[in-house]
C-alpha cells in the first residue's frame, strides 16, 4: 500500500511539473515513466541494437495463429528438437481457461475426446478443435470468448478431480514434501489416503524407483483416490508418451492396525493427514528410520496440542521442530486501463481507500474527468501486447486472499539419551 501511495504521490507530481524541465537545467523524468512496462524495463538495459529487436517483436501483431503445430516446429527451427512439444490427443486432459471480470479466470478440465464438446458460460469449443493443437494455444468458443488451452499441471489436477474428502493444498503439500526431504527412491507412508491428492505429489517426489504406502480406513475414500491416482497416469501416459510411476499401493485399512504389515519396511518419511493422528504414532514410529521425519496436517491448532500432549505424555519420541501454516499473499498488478487514450501522458492513478474491497476497479484520473471503470473481460491478453508503450500500472495486494487451510507440524524421530 506504502508503495502504491508513493507511486500516486510520485504520479502527481509530475502533473504538477510544468514543461517536464527542474530548474538545473536537466530534463526531468515524469514520475509516471518510472512505471515502465516489464518490457520497456528490460529494452533499457540492452545494447541498442539488441533493444530495437526486442522493439520489432513487440510490435509484431499478436494474431491467433492458424497454422498447426508441425508448421510451427518447423517454424521453430531444428534447435527447438529438443523441447518437441506434443500435440493434444485424444483420450488426455486439457485445460481451459477464462478471463473473466475483477481479473479472475475461470479453469475447466477435460478428457478429450474427438465427439465431445466442451461447454463453458462463455460457449461450445468442440474438442475436436482442440486435438491436434499445441497447448499455450488461445482458441475461440461459439460466442466468440478466448479459452487458454493446455495441460493441466498436478497442482491444477488435483484442485480440479472429483473430491470426496478435502484434499491436502498444494501449497501445503509442497511445504511437507520439503519438510520431509523427500527424495527420488524413497519409501513414503501416507495416511490416509483420502482424494488422492497427496499421494500423486508423493509419488512424482519418490519417482520411479521410490514406494508411496498409502493407508485408507474408509473404502469409498479408497476407492477415489485410486480412480484419481489411475485417471492422472492413463491421461499422462497419452501426453506425454512415457509412463507417469506406477509406485503408490493403495491400502484399504486402518492405519493404527497395521503394525504387522509393515515389520520389513524402513521408512524414510511419514505424512499424517487424518483425524486422531496420534492414533498412527506407535506404528509408524518404529518403522520410521532414525532421524527421520514425520509430517502432520491438521486444521485446527487444538488439534496441534492434542497431538503434542500424546508424544509427551506417552513418550514417543518425536521432537517437534516445527509448526508452520503457509501463507500465499496475491497481488494484482496489471497496466492502468485508460479509457480516452489521448489522455495517456495525464493518467494518475489514485488509491480509493474507500473502495469496499468486494470488486476490483481501475481508478483512474484523466485531465477532466474520473473514470471508476469495472475492468473489463479480460480478452485484453493481445490488447495489453499492442499498447506498446509506457503506462502507469495497477500494483497492490489482492482483495481476495486465501483462507487458513491447515497448520504443518514437523517431527522429528529422535534416539533418547543413553542413560
Ligand atoms: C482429509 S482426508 C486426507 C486427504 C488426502 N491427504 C488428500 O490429499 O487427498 C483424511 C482421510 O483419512 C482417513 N482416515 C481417518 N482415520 C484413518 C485411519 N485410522 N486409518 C486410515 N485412514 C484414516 C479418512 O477416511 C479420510 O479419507
Amino acid at each position: 500500500m506504502r508503495a502504491w501511495r508513493g507511486m500516486r504521490r510520485a504520479a502527481s507530481s509530475a502533473f504538477s511539473s510544468g514543461n517536464g524541465a527542474v530548474p538545473g537545467g536537466r530534463p526531468r523524468r515524469r514520475a509516471w515513466e518510472t512505471s515502465l512496462s516489464p518490457l520497456e524495463r528490460v529494452r533499457r538495459l540492452l545494447p541498442p541494437e539488441e533493444a530495437a529487436s526486442v522493439g520489432r517483436c513487440a510490435a509484431a501483431p499478436q494474431e491467433m495463429r492458424t497454422d498447426g503445430p508441425q508448421e510451427m516446429m518447423e517454424a521453430a527451427g531444428p534447435e527447438a528438437a529438443g523441447a518437441r512439444p506434443s500435440p493434444f490427443r485424444a483420450g488426455e486432459l486439457a485445460l481451459a481457461e477464462m478471463w473473466r471480470k475483477h481479473n479472475t479466470t475461470v479453469k475447466l478440465m477435460c478428457r478429450l475426446a474427438a465427439g465431445a464438446v466442451l461447454a463453458s458460460s462463455g460457449g461450445l469449443l468442440p474438442h475436436r478443435h482442440i486435438i491436434g493443437q499445441l497447448p499455450g494455444q488461445l482458441l475461440r468458443t461459439s460466442a466468440g470468448r478466448q479459452l487458454l488451452l493446455r495441460r493441466p499441471s498436478l497442482e491444477e489436477y488435483v484442485l480440479l478431480m472429483p473430491r470426496g474428502p478435502t484434499i491436502a493444498y498444494p501449497k501445503d503439500i509442497s511445504a511437507m514434501l520439503m519438510m520431509m526431504d523427500i527424495h527420488p527412491g524413497d519409501t513414503v507412508l501416507e495416511s490416509g489416503s483420502g482424494s488422492g491428492a497427496m499421494s500423486l505429489f508423493l509419488s512424482r517426489a519418490v519417482g520411479p524407483k521410490g514406494h508411496v504406502i498409502s493407508y485408507e480406513i474408509r473404502d469409498d475414500h479408497h476407492n477415489l483416490a485410486k480412480k484419481n491416482y489411475n485417471h492422472w497416469r492413463a491421461a499422462w501416459k497419452i501426453g506425454h508418451m512415457e509412463e507417469w510411476p506406477d509406485n503408490v499401493e493403495f491400502i484399504l485399512k486402518d492405519i493404527s492396525t497395521a503394525a504387522a504389515d509393515m515389520k520389513s519396511v524402513t521408512l524414510d518419511a511419514v505424512v499424517l493427514d487424518m483425524l486422531n493422528p496420534q492414533s498412527a504414532l506407535p506404528v509408524v514410529h518404529p518403522r520410521l528410520k532414525q532421524g527421520g521425519v514425520c509430517a502432520v496436517y491438521l486444521a485446527n491448532i487444538t488439534q496441534v496440542i492434542d497431538l503434542l500432549d500424546r508424544i509427551r505424555t506417552c513418550k514417543i519420541p518425536f521432537l517437534c521442530e516445527r509448526i508452520i501454516e503457509v501463507t500465499h499473499r496475491n497481488w494484482l498488478v496489471l497496466p492502468a486501463k485508460i479509457k480516452n487514450c489521448k489522455s495517456s501522458q495525464a493518467v494518475e492513478m489514485q488509491e480509493n481507500s474507500e473502495e469496499p474491497p468486494q470488486k476490483e476497479y481501475e481508478e483512474i484520473h484523466t485531465q477532466d474527468q474520473v473514470v471508476l471503470k469495472e475492468r473489463e473481460d479480460y480478452e485484453s491478453l493481445s490488447d495489453d501486447a499492442e499498447t506498446y508503450c509506457s503506462v502507469p500500472y495497477v500494483a497492490r495486494p489482492s482483495y481476495w486472499q486465501d483462507a487458513h487451510s491447515a497448520f504443518l507440524t514437523k517431527l522429528r524421530k529422535i534416539r533418547p539419551l543413553l542413560s
